[in-house]
């Protein structure tokens, strides 16, 4: 990776158009006229194209949750060599058998750099997961430190979605549906099988060459979708006109380019004699998208307590059970805090659920330190968790003025199943040895 190419994922990144809306049938064209009218697979599809169709849900799903893209690309998806097993470095994948599941709270500082050039397909370490991929049942947590842009190279991955979450650096990421651009504060999505390219914006900072680091959920189930909103309203949370699909952008590269499969929890590649990132017009609902997560319209309580952190639910994969997710995706976004006589940082909690929090940016309000931008924390299944001693010394005894909680961005991946650590998560030389020790200094207070 050279300045050079820094420079000119900038340039591509620049004044990028997109689609707007959530789960609709957006359309688009790279040439004028290469999107059929009227039929998806006509006779002799326009431009010498061919038509090909993405699946994204079975095709007897009901509509409501039927996903289907169909593309019109230079060579067919078919038009390659054999797959052949490939080197899967730090990725693992579900189901999570090299360690026991853990009741303990776990703790990580941020996932540190790289000794050596490593773009986002190499640089994908993963923390662990639930499910089973090839139940498309679960999720898994990887996190990433990359210092090099993917170079005659592209990744899929049959075994889930993306949900990329930067913290640091901002991404190019070019799809078979066009290019995104995705910044710390925003989130990306690559659907499964989507095919695309991660290129880097941003320097190190202080350094000279480029780096980014973040968080990735994979989603072996159900895709993403907005929460219903019940007695909210129609409007609110994550509003579905702020996610942002591409427009079509296709390259017209001959010559080798290497395709990076993720199947079943192995990585697997072939050498294609073209670049499959040549689709020149789509249409669909099996998009990828970006979505900034400052429009988060955060709703809470004005009067007392506060609502359970499902409020702050972006995204969520349902399960087969009515109200329980596979995994949601939660932020915890700038917000003011009213409530009168209220414990208001986070209060304290056992949950059958699983929380794997992330920090994107600043502090989160119920940790005083320890939790710091890159880093991550796990509280299994029924594992007791809330504010650190600090934290509650002092919002027990604050002053109850309205406040503006505004100096983090943190987020959670909320999952339905205990999350099972990989060996090099729980081995790693950045995990907190003391975290427990946050809570050691809760003292009683009870006087009857
Ligand atoms: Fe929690």
């Amino acid at each position: 990776m050279t300045g050079t190419d820094n420079e000119r994922a900038r340039k591509a990144a620049e004044g990028l158009a997109y689609s707007s809306g959530f789960g609709n049938e957006h359309s688009s064209e790279a040439v004028p006229g290469a999107l059929p009218v009227g039929r998806n697979s006509p006779q002799r599809a326009p431009l010498g194209l061919y038509a090909e169709q993405l699946s994204g849900s079975a095709f007897t799903e009901p509509r409501s949750h039927n996903r289907r893209s169909w593309l019109y690309r230079i060579r067919p998806s078919a038009a390659h060599p054999p797959f052949v097993r490939a080197n899967r470095g730090e990725i693992r994948s579900a189901p999570f058998t090299e360690c026991l599941p853990d009741p303990n709270r776990l703790r990580w500082d941020p996932l540190p750099a790289p000794a050596d050039p490593t773009d986002f397909v190499d640089g994908l370490w993963t923390l662990g997961g639930n499910g089973d991929a090839t139940q498309r049942t679960g999720m898994a947590v990887h996190l990433y430190h990359v210092n090099a842009s993917m170079e005659r190279r592209v990744f899929g991955n049959a075994d889930g979605e993306l949900l990329i979450v930067p913290e640091r650096g901002g991404l190019l990421l070019r799809t078979e549906f066009g290019l995104l651009r995705v910044e710390p504060g925003h989130v990306a999505l690559i659907p499964r099988g989507v095919r695309f390219r991660v290129e880097l914006l941003d320097a190190a900072p202080g350094g000279t060459g480029p780096t980014a680091r973040g968080y990735v959920c994979e989603n072996y189930g159900r895709p993403f979708e907005l929460p219903h909103l019940g007695p909210i309203g129609a409007n609110g949370l994550a509003n579905a006109r702020d996610f942002l699909a591409p427009t079509a952008a296709y390259e017209d590269v001959e010559g080798p380019v290497e395709v990076v499969n993720k199947f079943c929890g192995h990585l697997w590649t072939a050498t294609y004699d073209h670049s499959p990132l040549d689709v020149v017009a789509w249409h669909g609902n099996h998009v990828p998208y970006v979505y900034d997560l400052r429009r988060f319209n955060v709703i809470g309580s004005i009067s007392y307590d506060h609502p359970d952190p499902s409020i702050f639910t972006v995204l969520t994969s349902p399960s087969d059970t009515p109200g329980l997710a596979g995994v949601d995706f939660v932020v915890f976004a700038p917000r003011w805090l009213v409530g009168e006589d209220t414990f208001r940082p986070p209060y304290f909690h056992r949950n059958v659920m699983t929380e794997y929090m992330g920090l994107i940016e600043g502090a989160y309000d119920a940790k005083a330190a320890g939790f710091v931008p890159g880093g991550g924390s796990l509280h299994n299944m029924m594992s007791a968790h809330g504010p650190d001693q600090e934290t509650f010394e002092r919002a027990s005894a604050a002053e109850l003025a309205p406040q503006k909680i505004d100096d983090g961005l943190a987020f959670m991946f909320e999952t339905r199943w205990p999350l099972t650590l990989t060996e090099q998560a729980r081995d790693a030389g950045h995990r907190q040895r003391g975290y427990d020790d946050v809570w050691q200094g809760l003292q009683r207070h009870f006087r009857p």
